[in-house]
Formats: structure tokens, C-alpha cells, sequence
């Protein structure tokens, strides 16, 4: 074992020192952003699968996207929230119907353009996408109608959208990135002013700790860090934000109450359960999941930082989200 894996298991046995290091490295985030440095390891979803699990995936999230929002056909414009090292899931949207879908994202993923040569290529084989390539080879920067916008987070992008220009995209779409946000609740009311009426907000959430305190600690141990010292942790280097289903449902309740949207949230996972499929509301689900999942958060809540002393434990065993909203 070498001395860096050494060091790295020690640090892990403990929650607090770990949080140090975090604190630590998203200093250093905070100026490495600042000297405009944004490559990251963060979306390179694609580095490390096999071509054909490559495909399963942008497949799985079109799909998802269609299912849970309830479209039969995507048209107009969309924006798709951190798409990572891949445009896939742009590209079928674009062979659906759209007419433009923007890529807007706070990091520059690393990722392997000859592998994401040969996605594209079995992509096109299996649907026809060659109407959008501008080159002899697939090139992910010269793809007809779609617009990477890389470098700037989505908080900026969207507010200044909802201030400039106001009602321009028919869907705005997200997979495992609101977590990320530093500012997610801001940047969703911002979204749906940059919707056109009858437009979608489809993102899907994950909820989870992220390997942050996994596999060593159990799946709420982040949730005992103090928010001071979380908060340091994760604005700079996109660490998952701890945002409970109850905030996004507190917001998504107020719009709906002033007659701005109608919305619904399922659940894609619950701790110490799983996956929920299909997503469903939380009064759906198997009463024995709902139970085996609630008894775990209230085995662990006296530990949990003073932000989530008060959210019902019903909230906290959500660790999944869906959420579908249409602007009126
Ligand atoms: C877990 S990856 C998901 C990538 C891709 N959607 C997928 O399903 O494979 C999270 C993505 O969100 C991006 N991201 C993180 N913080 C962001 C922010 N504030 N604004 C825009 N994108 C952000 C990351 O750069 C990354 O591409």
C-alpha cells in the first residue's frame, strides 16, 4: 500500500478529519476557479464504462426524462444542467425534435474525445444522428444545434437568463447536478422565470452523500457535519449540498400557491432501502420500505446537525428525487 493510501484510510476512519481535508481542498477549488482552472474529475461519467454500457446509459436518461415528464415528443428549445463528459442525451433530443439544446456547465469534465468519438458513432448506428455532425469525424464541439456553454455555474447562467431575456427554453433538464449547486433553490426559481408557459423543469436529484463518508460511515454521516463547516466543504468544488426533499418541496409549493407552476416529486431512493422504481410519491411506496427507511434516520437523528434537527424523518429518508415541474 503506498504512503498516499495510507494516509488517505486513516483520514477516512474519521468523520471530522475528513471534513478538514475537504475544507482544505475546496480552498484550494476556490482558487483554482478563480485563476479560471475548470477542468474536474466530477462528470466524467463515461470514462470508465464499456461502450455499449455507455449507450445504456444516455438511452436510460432520455428515457427517464420522457417517462417521468410525461412527454411524448421534446420540441423547441431545451437547456440541459451539467451534462458532464458526454452530449448524448442532447443528441436524442435534437433526433426528437428539438431545435437547440444548450450544455451549461460549471466544470470542464474530463473526458476521452476518441471514446466519445466511438459513443457517438454506435449512437448514430442506432439512431440515425449523423444529420448533426458538421465534420468528417464526430466532434462534441461541432455538433449542429447544440451549444456547450462550459465554465459558468448554472446560478449565474440562469439569473442572468430570468434577467435578460426571460421565457426562452420549452425544457430545462438535469441528471445527478442539483445536488451539486451551491445555490440550487435560487437557481429553480430562476429556471422556471426562463421557461416559456407550459414549459418543463425535469432533474433528477440524487440526495446522497456521494462516497463523501460511504463505505467507511453510514449514509446520513453527512449529515452530522455543523452547516458552518459543510458549507466550506462543498461551494467551491460542487460537493453535494445536502438540499432535503422538504426545501425543494417548500419552494416548488410556494411558486405553485402564487400560480406560477404545478409540480410533483417522486422518490428514486430512500436510505437503507434502494432504488424506488418506479419513482413514485412517497405515499405510494410499500409501507414496509417506508418504515425500514424511516427507522434508520431516527437511529441516527440525534447525531444530525442542528439545520436538521427539526425536518421530519419521513423527508430525511428520502435520499432520491425526481422533480417535474410546468410552468402556467
Ligand atoms: C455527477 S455529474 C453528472 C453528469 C451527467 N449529468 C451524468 O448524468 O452523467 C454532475 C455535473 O454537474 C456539473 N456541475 C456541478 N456544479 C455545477 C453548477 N453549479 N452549475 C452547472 N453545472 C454544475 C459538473 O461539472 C458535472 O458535469
Amino acid at each position: 500500500m503506498t504512503i498516499k493510501q495510507t494516509v488517505k484510510n486513516l483520514v477516512s476512519r474519521w468523520p471530522m478529519v475528513k471534513s478538514a481535508a475537504f475544507v482544505a481542498d475546496d480552498l484550494i477549488w476556490g482558487l483554482k476557479l478563480a485563476t479560471g482552472t475548470i477542468g474536474s474529475d466530477t462528470g466524467a461519467t463515461h470514462l470508465n464504462l464499456s461502450e455499449s454500457e455507455s449507450l445504456s446509459y444516455i438511452e436510460e436518461v432520455f428515457a427517464d426524462y420522457k417517462k417521468y415528464g410525461t412527454v411524448d415528443k421534446f420540441y423547441g428549445s431545451v437547456a440541459e444542467l451539467g451534462p458532464g463528459d458526454n452530449a448524448g442525451v442532447a443528441l436524442l433530443m435534437r433526433k426528437d425534435g428539438c431545435d437547440r439544446v444548450d450544455l451549461i456547465d460549471r466544470f470542464l469534465s474530463h473526458r476521452d474525445s476518441q471514446q466519445q468519438a466511438k459513443i457517438y458513432s454506435a449512437l448514430s448506428q442506432q439512431y440515425q444522428l449523423d444529420e448533426f455532425k458538421t465534420k468528417d469525424e464526430w466532434d462534441e464541439k461541432a455538433l449542429a444545434g447544440i451549444d456547450w456553454r462550459v465554465g459558468e455555474p448554472a446560478e449565474i447562467y440562469f439569473q442572468k437568463c430570468a434577467q435578460n431575456r426571460g421565457g426562452i427554453y420549452d425544457f430545462i433538464i438535469s441528471r445527478a447536478v442539483l445536488e451539486h449547486l451551491y445555490n440550487p433553490l435560487d437557481t429553480l426559481r430562476y429556471m422556471v422565470a426562463c421557461l416559456k408557459p407550459g414549459g418543463k423543469l425535469l432533474h433528477k436529484i440524487d440526495c446522497r452523500d456521494h462516497g463523501l463518508y460511504t463505505p467507511e460511515h453510514h449514509e446520513l454521516t453527512f449529515l452530522e457535519i455543523p452547516t458552518p463547516i459543510y458549507r466550506l466543504m462543498s461551494r467551491n468544488a460542487g460537493r453535494p449540498n445536502r438540499i432535503t426533499i422538504d426545501r425543494y418541496r417548500n419552494l416548488l409549493s410556494e411558486m405553485k400557491q402564487s400560480g406560477a407552476i404545478d409540480y410533483s416529486l417522486l422518490v428514486t431512493h430512500l436510505v437503507a432501502v434502494g432504488d424506488i422504481l418506479p419513482h413514485q410519491e412517497f405515499d405510494n411506496i410499500d409501507p414496509e420500505q417506508q418504515r425500514q427507511a424511516i427507522a434508520f434516520v431516527d437511529s441516527h437523528r440525534s447525531k444530525f446537525a442542528d439545520e436538521f434537527r427539526d425536518v421530519d424523518s419521513r423527508d430525511l429518508a428520502v435520499s432520491g428525487v425526481f422533480l417535474i415541474a410546468t410552468k402556467r
